[in-house]
């Protein structure tokens, strides 16, 4: 089986989380191709059975490059066995309607791009504050804030990525059949 990973970052997270899902699928015996979606331009879909998409949510929206590369090959992916990996901290547990919830999230980026993935996996990212500019840092803050005990280190990263159950998604739809 050959599957196409592109996937697209602002803090590194979701690259982590597309290269770990590749050396799972690798090592059950699949033949994977990672690319970042920015460098993904002139890519033959036809070649690979099943693709996977990931990208995370920054204030409600995916990266523009993913959606992007979603519309351009939105016929392709419609027309094979396809994973969305939403990367977000609501789904770390985070009271979803303070981050206005995933479903608008992604209809907005379904109607925007035209594909319609097969199936979308919700997965938890990582609050990085060394990563982020003085904007950022400020915002979430102030939102992790509110959502931690008293006396948690905001100035912490944190990782709330769950692997293992990340795994087991992975090998439940590789062996699903493809539509
Ligand atoms: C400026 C900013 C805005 C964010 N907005 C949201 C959001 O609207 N909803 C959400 O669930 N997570 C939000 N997050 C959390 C990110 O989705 C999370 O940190 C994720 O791991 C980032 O993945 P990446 O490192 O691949 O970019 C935001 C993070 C930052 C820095």
């Amino acid at each position: 089986m050959t599957v196409l990973i592109a996937y697209a970052t602002s803090e590194g997270q979701t690259r982590k989380i597309a290269r770990h899902i590749a050396d799972r699928i690798a090592d059950g015996g699949g033949a994977v191709e990672l690319v970042h979606v920015a460098d993904a331009e002139e890519i033959e879909l036809g070649r690979f059975d099943r693709v996977i998409l990931a990208g995370s949510i920054h204030i409600g929206h995916y990266q523009r490059a993913l959606s992007d590369f979603a519309a351009r090959y939105a016929d392709q992916l419609n027309s094979r066995a396809t994973l969305f990996v939403s990367v977000s901290l609501a789904a770390a547990g985070h009271d979803a309607d303070d981050w206005n919830g995933f479903e608008p999230i992604l209809d907005d980026f379904k109607a925007a791009t035209g594909w319609t993935p097969g199936h979308v996996a919700q997965v938890a990212g990582a609050y990085q504050p060394s990563r982020y500019d003085i904007f950022r840092r400020f915002v979430m803050r102030r939102i992790v804030a509110s959502k931690q005990p008293a006396g948690t280190d905001l100035d912490a990263d944190k990782e709330y990525t769950d692997w293992p159950a990340l795994d087991a998604l992975v090998d439940g739809w590789i062996r699903t059949p493809a539509q």
